[in-house]
């Protein structure tokens, strides 16, 4: 006899799978906008996050016009508390299957010329928007005994980064939160995931760092390989160079050279 997570795992599309609607927090560019696509492409409906509410619309439209799902738009600061009310009462009674805090704030430069609205802002966005996101919507994920999670995180949470400390110390929050209820959750059907991804080509990367970097992805290859990775374990790292180099930079370099190796790159983002 099977159980409940085995068959949760076998069914075979994610609809079937953790139920028929996702969550995307920040999901009006980048890779946001490349997981509201590729989830709508696996048929799953969707409930989109981000404050420009007009860009959400247009995304909205395109993804109902070509997959025929239902798309609902909330035009929220995730810097708000409040949110966390405004969401739960949207999505109600759907059967909300996958949830994705994509959403970030990134301070960058020297952390003690930087704003203090700038640092509160990344607190307030990458650490306290996915810990109340969770907090609203797991119960019932759990209580329907199957779903998933994906938390944002990057290679830059896995050791100090220079230049953009504050980022990287909410990224590995998020690692670390993700892994814990992993663990607390997966006896309940409900998989958590942390996603490292390295550097995607996205507005927000455009918009601070002029340069390629080995591994790159772009934000629709690294959005399919993490849903495709979805129940096979805490962290996923999209991307055979980012795997190495996740290895090679947490596991094997002395945490200085690591440290080091990263602000050659930080450095660079304005
Ligand atoms: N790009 C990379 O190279 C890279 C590498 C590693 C990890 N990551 C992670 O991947 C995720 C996505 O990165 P990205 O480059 O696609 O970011 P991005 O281009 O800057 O997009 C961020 C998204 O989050 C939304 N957002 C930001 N602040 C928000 C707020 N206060 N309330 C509501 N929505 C908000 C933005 O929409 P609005 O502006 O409309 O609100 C936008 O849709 C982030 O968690 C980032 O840390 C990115």
């Amino acid at each position: 006899m099977p159980s409940t997570r085995e068959r949760v795992l076998r069914a075979s599309t994610l609809p079937d799978r953790y139920g028929k609607w996702a969550v995307v927090a920040g999901a009006s560019e980048g890779l946001g906008a490349a997981f509201a696509a590729q989830l709508a492409k696996r048929g799953m409906h969707l409930v989109l996050i981000a404050r420009r509410g007009h860009l959400l619309e247009e995304l909205g439209e395109r993804l109902t016009a070509q997959f025929g799902v239902e798309v609902r738009c909330l035009a929220l600061d995730l810097a708000d508390p409040s949110f966390a009310e405004a969401l739960v009462d949207a999505v109600g009674r759907l059967d909300l299957g996958i949830v994705i805090y994509n959403a970030a704030h990134v301070p960058v430069g020297p952390f003690v010329d930087a704003e203090r609205d700038s640092i509160e802002r990344a607190v307030d966005v990458n650490v306290r928007g996915p810990l109340l996101l969770l907090h609203a919507l797991l119960p019932a994920m759990r209580d329907r005994g199957r779903g998933a999670v994906v938390l944002m995180s990057s290679l830059s949470g896995l050791q100090g980064a220079p230049h953009v400390s504050v980022y990287a110390a909410t990224k590995a929050f998020n690692a670390i939160l993700a892994e814990g209820l992993w663990y607390e959750l997966r006896v309940n059907g409900v998989e958590v995931a942390v996603c490292c991804a390295g550097a995607m080509r996205t507005p927000g990367y455009d918009r601070s760092f002029d340069r390629d970097v080995p591994g790159m992805l772009s934000p629709d290859d690294a959005a399919r390989r993490t849903l495709d990775a979805l129940g096979k374990g805490p962290r996923l790292v999209p991307g055979l160079v980012n795997r190495i180099a996740a290895q090679v930079m947490g596991r094997f370099l002395p945490r200085r050279t690591a440290i080091r190796l990263i602000a050659r790159n930080t450095k660079h983002i304005t």
